[in-house]
């Protein structure tokens, strides 16, 4: 009969020999494992006659706890002295200065946008601004979307929860709730661009759920669809720095315009790069028409004496337009490659008498 004592104290110094996990871990097979040596022990208590297996059975018992217990209190020093190692190897002096990756730019999307306000701004427009959580009334209602027609879907818009009085505020689906915020603060005439953020439930190669517009308004007396036409074609010519630009009028339907066009500009897609001026191809730019006579009263303006035309242009396409970008979903993916090969430099703030990019 192997002599428990003398087992117990081997086993218990090889548990305290044992220098990191592993090492425990083969201690604790050889003792307490299927075939170890404390487990083959227990098997020999069947041979036993009932007196002797009772008190060598509660021995046995007693030092496997005592081993397992050894083996757990063991484990968890070790754990604790590889944490202790690990925290000391991976000290981090915050009071270093960090490396020299490349330097910031400004993202295309800021750069049009600040080049498109740059060009309005010589034509003698102002910019407007409204927030980016909005109510229903200035988003679509005053706007003179009929409460629940399908056009209030097509706009798959972000909604916040309906607040205790039965409100649900949202995300604005377009910058056009500025021409409202406007018209109703300001009197006639109106000179205005309202660039912004946007946002809708779209993903795909040409929508990101956020994205980028601007929006036009001109009110006055005596304005017509010539003015509108002259505007954005001024625009468009300043904006890509060329006469060469080709566009095209369809006709639309925009419930706060009335009548209602889309304009496309012509360009080139063949070499997985976007080229203006040249090609078989249409991309379609902005929406625009003359302001709706239920719009201007929803604002406080008699539709008798003064007219309007508004426009509202993607700034993220018009980007990817002049500079060539193929996919608009590279444009937020944060890839520093991207953005140091599309960026521009914080100084070259667009100005239109030294040339805009
Ligand atoms: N709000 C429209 C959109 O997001 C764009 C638009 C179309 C704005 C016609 C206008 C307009 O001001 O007159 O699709």
């Amino acid at each position: 009969m192997t002599d428990l004592n003398t087992l117990e104290a081997d086993v218990l110094a090889q548990v305290a020999a044992a220098s990191d996990l592993q090492a425990l871990d083969a201690v604790r097979v050889a003792a307490v494992g299927k075939t170890g040596s404390i487990s083959g022990l227990l098997k020999t208590l069947g041979a036993m006659s009932p007196e002797e297996r009772k008190t060598q059975g509660a021995a046995i018992n007693a030092l496997r706890d005592k081993v397992a217990e050894a083996i757990s209190a063991k484990k968890a020093a070790l754990e604790a002295a590889e944490l202790d190692a690990r925290l000391a190897s991976e000290t981090l002096d915050l009071s270093l200065p960090a490396p020299y990756r490349r330097k910031g730019s400004v993202h295309p999307t800021m750069q049009t946008m600040d080049e498109i306000v740059a060009v309005f701004a010589e034509m003698g427009f102002a910019v407007a601004e409204g927030p980016d959580i909005e109510d229903d009334f200035h988003n679509f209602t005053a706007l003179n979307f009929p409460e629940k027609h399908p056009a209030r879907e097509m706009h798959d818009t972000f909604f916040f929860n309906t607040k205790e009085s039965g409100e649900r505020m949202l995300l604005r689906t377009h910058t056009s709730p500025v021409q409202v915020r406007t018209m109703v603060s300001q009197q006639p005439p109106i000179r205005i661009i309202a660039p912004g953020r946007t946002y809708r439930v779209d993903n795909d190669a040409t929508h990101t759920p956020v994205f980028h517009q601007v929006e036009g308004l001109v009110i006055d007396r005596g304005i017509h669809m010539g003015h509108l036409k002259w505007t954005l074609e001024t625009f468009l010519a300043r904006f890509f720095e060329t006469d060469a630009v080709t566009t095209q009028f369809r006709p639309h339907h925009f419930p706060f315009t009335e009548p209602s066009a889309e304009m496309d500009v012509q360009c080139d897609r063949s070499g997985g790069e976007i080229k203006i001026g040249q090609g078989t191809s249409w991309l379609e730019i902005l929406g625009c028409g003359m302001v709706h006579p239920n719009v201007l009263r929803a604002c406080g303006i008699d539709p008798d004496e003064y007219q309007g035309f508004a426009f509202g242009m993607g700034v993220d396409r018009l980007g990817m337009l002049k500079y060539g970008m193929p996919d608009l979903r590279d444009m937020w993916s944060s890839d520093v490659r991207w953005l140091s090969h599309y960026g521009f430099s914080a100084f070259a703030a667009p100005n239109p008498a030294s040339g805009l990019s």
